[in-house]
């Protein structure tokens, strides 16, 4: 069993030691070929003052063959196991040394050296060192690195600041010190897109995004994206740029979105390659801020880096929140809240009250990679977000820059984090802290009374069991509240309740009449409220709340009820419709907010909502429900669609700022509701008439929603086959799009297209992922979706351990499903789990998922 608890390869935190040796610097050659690569490694190590005990000396290792090593010139003979090396060393400092050789061209796993389209680049976090060499690979071991590369290819890059170069080489030195993670080395035939930036303190940094031949016409846009990013650092942070060059390099082959090695950031092509013809506005946004969060990794993640994985959230959930904080700034704070809330609620509520909920520090894990989660990352930021609201925006500053003064050069833990907050602001965290090791999303019930001008609101907590965690305590919870006079005015503006008992009262007095309040603004606190609200104030707060989330909500509030009459087979108030048709119709309002205004929940929302009363979700029924429901709002607000579909027809040449990309976001929104009364027409003429890919991939989905677009398919086919991430978006909207019943039978059908080329990441999710993103496709009653991934997610399991273990939370839900269904999965899952040679990877999550 690869169970947390109980198996043999489980890491637990409470088992931190420090490494016992430091490193003074770090030499490596590496002899480039693509099926015998040679790495040589020069490491000079001295005993460790800090260690607290003196353990062998262990080098991680994985699938390298050692051919030699040494130690202060003597050759030496280690023991070689399946992870590593040991050997006996001496007892004051030492040189040691070693080649090895790889194998770069049949590395499909994508972590550690390998090519890709021709490329070579490397993948190290968070533990794809040890595929190159022979090296401490842990985060706490930080240091120098010169990396000499040796090939004919003519674009030789890695960390740090170019050295020496000539005719088959070049050096590279980073004279910041740095976990072997950081490290990257990239050879290929590059082109480079160019551009400086001239830091605070006056400094020209040369800025570089390489590409392939033939992309280069794509890279204006992740460079005006770093540009804006350092900027936005230095203005907001106070945070300048340390080295004289930075460079981005986009690979086609990739696990995730992006790497933040020093200096040399890799990137996903999806989060690079951008041209109005063949990037949608979300691409564009994505591009911005996925750049932006790298970038901010070199203050938050390798300037002052983790001590251990554990900590993972320290640097991810920080430069999430920054990066957040940056799209904030650039393209409107409320929208990029409303945005940030709904993807939490569907995605990552989904992982907290399920099998795989964790802390945001986990206390064991198999395989960090299974770590990379959307609780470590979105949760986490979250969880900043919380605390700058409790100490405000000044402590937060003074908080950040100790951070910054104190642990730089370090590898830091949370306990240091909560510390510089505590320090700079006087006020303790221990109760706060329990966010980081409390798993699950709580829960606010909300109850008020209103007595002689006085209003009171009764909060109670509670914070539903999770995996190994049965009982909680209470936690602190942020709750923002404002009250509304009958007329629309706001008699109390935003006030942060701090909730920190299990119950608790909070009064407003002095009140002429009992007011409607807005609660959990902004979405102060990762939360569900429960609230049995009066009839009629969600239509209220729809039209005068003043915070644009609570705003937002209210519409909501209507949606989810509209969805559960069409479930329930009740008619739909016409208060939604009605109440929406006055924001649509106010020219005031800008388009952006009026697009997410007309945005319903997910089907995975409603499922987890009718989860929670113990109910048993069908996704069928209920992607039905939400069918009625996009009718009944279509129908409601007929008049209104063409006019706001015309607002998106943005004149002149494509742009993705953030006026354009709203209007544009509500002419297509009003689109796909278009669509559901027109057969198609708007959207076949948007087709036709496209000249950016924002428009077209609109048009396109608003078809295949309403069971049209064959001829556009098919066109949109022959136009980009050639073009792998446009094409990518031709797998994934047929998947995703396709009937409840059609859904499995599409996507096996396009597993077996010329161009699905599965150990392509991004190409195996535009399908695979795709399906898991139809809930009425994938839970097809007979499991034929369960069968057809889990057939891929064994075949996957033997190129790409991560990449199969990431696309088997498709089946995290399974517990909350009517038991014919949850039958058909765990025979699915033990089918898995009895697969031959399985990975630790897809293990630990299939055990995980079992329970
Ligand atoms: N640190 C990267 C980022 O958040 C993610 C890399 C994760 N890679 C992995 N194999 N787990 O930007
Ligand atoms: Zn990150």
């Amino acid at each position: 069993m690869a169970d947390g608890a109980t198996d043999p390869r489980t890491i637990h935190l409470k088992d931190y030691a420090p490494f016992p040796w430091t490193i003074d610097g770090v030499d490596l050659t590496f002899a480039l070929a693509p099926r015998a690569t040679r790495a040589t490694s020069r490491i000079r190590f001295r005993p460790n003052p800090a260690a607290t005990a003196t353990g062998p000396f262990f080098l991680h290792g994985e699938d390298l063959r050692l051919i030699e090593a040494r130690i202060d010139g003597q050759p030496v003979t280690p023991t070689v196991t399946e992870d590593g090396l040991t050997c006996d060393v001496p007892p004051g400092p030492f040189t040691w040394e070693a080649v090895v050789e790889i194998d770069p061209e049949s590395n499909t796993r994508l972590e550690g050296l390998y090519l890709s389209g021709g490329m070579y680049c490397t993948q190290c976090e968070a533990e794809g060192f040890r595929r190159i060499t022979y090296y401490p690979d842990r985060p706490d071991v930080m240091a120098t690195f010169t990396v000499r590369i040796e090939s004919a290819l003519p674009v030789l890059l890695s960390n740090g600041d170019a050295g020496a170069t000539g005719p088959g080489f070049a050096v590279w030195h980073d004279p910041w010190p740095k976990p072997s993670y950081l490290f990257a080395l990239v050879a290929g035939d590059l082109i480079p897109h160019r551009d400086t930036f001239t830091t605070m303190s006056g400094r020209e940094v040369a800025l570089a995004v390489w590409v392939r031949p033939g992309d280069e016409g794509k890279c204006a846009w992740a460079m005006e994206s770093l540009k804006a990013s350092m900027r936005w650092d230095e203005d907001t942070y106070g945070r300048e740029y340390d080295l004289s060059v930075f460079n981005i390099v986009a690979v086609d082959d990739f696990n995730m979105g992006a790497m933040e090695n020093k200096g040399l950031n890799v990137f996903n092509s999806s989060a690079v390659l951008a041209s109005p013809e063949t990037a949608t506005d979300a691409n564009y946004e994505r591009i911005e801020a996925i750049v932006a969060h790298e970038y901010f990794h070199n203050w938050t993640g390798n300037r002052i880096t983790c001590r251990d994985w554990f900590q993972l959230s320290l640097k991810e959930g920080l430069t999430v929140f920054r990066d957040a904080q940056f799209t904030g700034d650039l393209r409107g704070r409320g929208v990029k809240r409303i945005h940030d809330a709904a993807f939490l609620r569907s995605a990552q509520f989904r992982e907290d009250n399920g099998p795989l909920a964790h802390p945001i520090r986990p206390e064991s894990f198999v395989e960090i990679n299974n770590f990379y989660t959307l609780t470590v990352y979105e949760k986490g930021a979250e969880v900043i977000a919380m605390l700058k609201r409790l100490v405000g925006d000044d402590g937060y500053r003074r908080a950040l820059d100790l951070y910054f003064a104190r642990h730089d050069g370090q590898a830091a833990t949370i306990e240091d984090w909560l510390q510089v907050f505590e320090d700079a602001t006087g006020r303790d965290l221990s109760q706060f802290k329990l966010w980081y090791s409390q798993a699950g999303t709580p829960r606010v019930r909300v109850e008020e009374s209103f007595e002689n001008g006085t209003y009171r609101l009764d909060l109670t907590q509670t914070l539903p069991p999770s995996p190994g965690q049965p009982d909680k305590a209470p936690m602190v919870i942020p709750v923002a509240v404002g009250l509304l006079n009958p007329n629309g005015d706001e008699v109390v503006p935003t006030t942060m309740l701090e909730l920190t008992q299990p119950r608790q009262s909070f009064t407003f007095e002095g009140l002429a009449t009992r007011p409607i309040p807005s609660i959990l603004r902004d979405f102060s606190a990762p939360v569900i409220l429960e609230r049995d609200a009066p009839e009629g104030e969600a239509a209220f707060l729809l039209a005068h709340d003043t915070d644009e989330f609570n705003r937002w909500e209210a519409g909501q509030t209507l949606a989810r009820r509209a969805i559960r009459a069409a479930l329930d087979g009740r008619a739909i108030d016409p208060a939604w419709t009605d109440s929406l048709r006055a924001v649509l119709r106010d020219d005031a309002l800008d388009p952006a907010t009026r697009a997410v205004l007309l945005a319903r929940p997910s089907q995975e929302e409603t499922a987890q909502a009718l989860h929670a009363e113990g109910r048993t979700p069908d996704p069928l029924a209920i992607f039905q429900a939400h069918e009625t429901v996009d009718l009944h709002l279509a129908e409601g607000l007929h008049d209104l669609l063409p006019g706001l579909h015309a607002q998106g027809q943005v004149p002149g040449p494509y742009s993705p700022d953030p006026g354009s990309v709203g209007r544009r976001s509500l002419g297509n929104a009003a689109l796909s509701l278009l669509s559901r009364l027109d057969g198609g027409a708007a959207a076949r003429a948007q087709f036709a008439g496209a000249t950016d890919m924002t428009q077209t991939v609109a048009a396109l989905a608003a078809l295949l929603a309403v069971q049209q677009g064959e001829a556009e398919l098919q066109a949109f086919h022959d136009r980009w086959s050639g073009d792998r991430l446009v094409m990518d978006k031709w797998f994934a909207l047929q998947v995703s799009l396709a009937r409840p019943e059609a859904a499995v039978a599409t996507a096996d059908r396009l597993t077996g297209h010329p161009l699905f080329d599965w150990k392509n990441p991004n190409r195996f999710r535009s399908v695979l992922g795709a399906l898991a993103g139809n809930p009425a496709g994938f839970h097809d009653p007979t499991g034929a979706g369960y069968r057809l991934l889990a057939d891929w997610l064994i075949k996957l399991d033997g190129a790409n351990p991560q990449s199969a273990a990431r696309s088997s939370t498709a089946f995290s839900t399974w517990r909350r499903l009517d038991d014919a269904r949850q039958a058909l999965i765990e025979s699915e899952l033990r089918r898995i789990l009895a697969a031959p040679g399985l990975s630790r990877d897809l293990s630990e999550m299939v055990s995980r998922m079992l329970g």
